[in-house]
């Protein structure tokens, strides 16, 4: 049976060069691997007053999908050398309440992407910071700092660069023996 991945994007905008790579993994995704795209951009900012016996609906939808993944793949933008907003309010909304995190002992990936040349190196590592806590068990290599993004698709959105191919291809199957490596435990 194929290893259900969450696959959570760091940006909201349509046109996102992040957004466009996750569906370049998507398609790239070896057999053993069923990628989807989790949405995170209708959850509201994290309260812990919400937490009540009837949270908002998005941060149920969100708990219960990410729950029954196997694994979860982030592709985030860095926003001033950091992770954005949004993609750290989806991690906090999926740690809570505390002692059910739906984090815990999941087997994870951070890709960043970034026209930048550094890639998104310090959404990629402050992401990180908090996966040690969350006990995300996150693959260490082959890492994933993905620059000159914005020359990387072409006008349908499509990756037209062979050798980002062939290195997201490496990635994936490095990760998918991530994913049963962690799950044999
Ligand atoms: C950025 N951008 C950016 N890029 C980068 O490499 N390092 C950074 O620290 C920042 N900081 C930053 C802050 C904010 C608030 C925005 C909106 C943008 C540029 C960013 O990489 C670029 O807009 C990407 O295209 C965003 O990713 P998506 O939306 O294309 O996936």
């Amino acid at each position: 049976k194929a290893r259900d991945v969450a696959v959570i994007v760091g940006s909201l905008r349509k046109e996102s060069l992040n957004r466009k790579m996750a569906h370049a993994l998507i398609a790239l995704a070896p057999a053993p691997l069923k990628l989807e795209i989790v949405e995170i951009g209708d959850l509201p900012l994290y309260n812990q007053d919400l937490e009540t016996s009837t949270p908002p609906p998005a941060y149920t939808t969100f708990r219960e999908r990410v729950a029954r993944a196997d694994g979860v793949i982030f592709v985030t933008p860095e926003y001033n050398r950091s992770t954005p907003g949004a993609l750290k309010n989806a991690v906090d909304v999926g740690s809570r309440p505390y002692g059910h995190s739906v984090w815990s002992g999941k087997p994870g990936a951070v890709v960043s992407v970034s026209p930048g040349a550094i890639g998104g190196f310090g959404a990629n590592h402050h992401l990180r910071q908090s996966f040690v806590f969350l006990d995300i068990k996150v693959l260490q290599q082959p890492e994933m700092y993905i620059g000159g993004a914005d020359k990387l698709f072409d006008e349908a959105g499509k990756l037209s660069s062979d050798s980002t191919r062939e290195y997201l291809g490496k990635f994936l199957r490095a990760y998918a023996d991530w994913v049963e490596r962690i799950l044999a435990k």
